[in-house]
């Protein structure tokens, strides 16, 4: 069965590149809205009897972007594709994982009834799992969860010496521990008390050696920076002799790398599952792989 490609406008590079590599066609969708707001969408190409891979990953626009998914993969049902698999390489609303206080949403929930009801498969890169132990849990559809760490791993064993990882809190020894233990160097991972969604407070708990260390804080996503922000404050008082902030996801909201910087950060690294020009770390391969499963 032919495999076509595209994207709903946030993924275009990692939908060419996926293409490419799967030697698929690509084909961009027609996108627009109109003037009363209504959405507007199109597909370039025949879809019956073929296999369609959608990229987007949920960034910016949250909820646009899970709309335009929908609309995209009912239409592409309704024109006779075989399979819709979407590719979202950051997955949004995945932190919202309960009722923090009566009469909340649990967005993570709504989000994958949503597409449990338009598409056949999913496939992401470190999704916020965290109450939620599995995507199993959510998703009835064919899940796939895949992780950056081994990537990010790799980068790091070739552009630091001198090093030891930060996680800033609980849930990143995911990352921060894991990375650590595969490039064996010694890793602490912090308490953090979320005081509001731009208050954060961290404390180390196990105790590191950090002076005059390179110091690299690892999490999933940096969205406002605060987390990146309390740990690196405390990496300086412990006297690092340098500081980078790595994550998979870089939302970079509210202008959080100049916030990030300002706090002592030398650098701010991220994969390309949303693309900035801080996305050295490429995660094309890892997809690619799972695609030809
Ligand atoms: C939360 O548990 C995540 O792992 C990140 O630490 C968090 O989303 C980062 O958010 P912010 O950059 O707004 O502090």
């Amino acid at each position: 069965m032919a495999t076509i490609v595209t994207d709903c406008g946030n993924s275009p590079q990692l939908a060419k590149r996926l293409a490419r590599k799967l030697r698929a066609k690509y084909s961009p969708l027609t996108i627009s809205s109109f003037p009363d707001g209504d959405i507007y969408l199109k597909f370039n190409t025949n879809l019956k009897n073929k296999k369609l891979v959608i990229v987007q990953s949920f960034q910016p626009h949250s909820d646009m972007s899970l709309f335009d998914v929908i609309w995209a993969a009912e239409t592409a049902k309704d024109l006779g594709a075989k399979k819709v698999t979407l590719v979202a390489p950051y997955l949004s609303y995945m932190r919202q994982d309960k009722r923090f206080n009566p009469g909340e949403a649990i967005s993570s929930h709504i989000m994958a009834k949503l597409l449990n009801n338009s598409i056949d498969k999913i496939i992401t890169i470190d999704p916020h799992l965290h109450r939620i132990p599995k995507l199993s849990k959510i998703f009835t559809i064919q899940n796939q969860a895949l992780t950056a760490n081994l990537v990010i791993a790799d980068y790091i064993q070739h552009h630091f010496k001198n090093a030891v990882i930060i996680g800033p809190d609980w849930e990143s020894y995911q990352w921060a521990e894991r990375i650590a233990n595969k490039i064996k160097v010694l890793s602490s991972v912090f308490r953090k008390t979320r005081h509001s969604s731009r208050k954060v407070t961290s404390k180390m708990i196990k105790p590191l050696e950090i002076k005059n260390k390179n110091v690299i804080i690892v999490d999933d996503i940096i969205s406002t920076g605060h987390t990146i922000i309390e740990a690196a404050k405390k990496a300086k008082q412990h006297k690092a002799k340098s500081i980078t902030a790595i994550c998979v996801h870089g939302l970079f909201v509210e202008n959080a790398l100049k916030k990030i910087q300002r706090s002592g950060v030398k650098q701010v690294l991220c994969t390309n599952t949303i693309q900035k020009p801080q996305s050295k770390i490429d995660i094309t391969d890892l997809i690619v792989k799972e695609l030809k499963r």
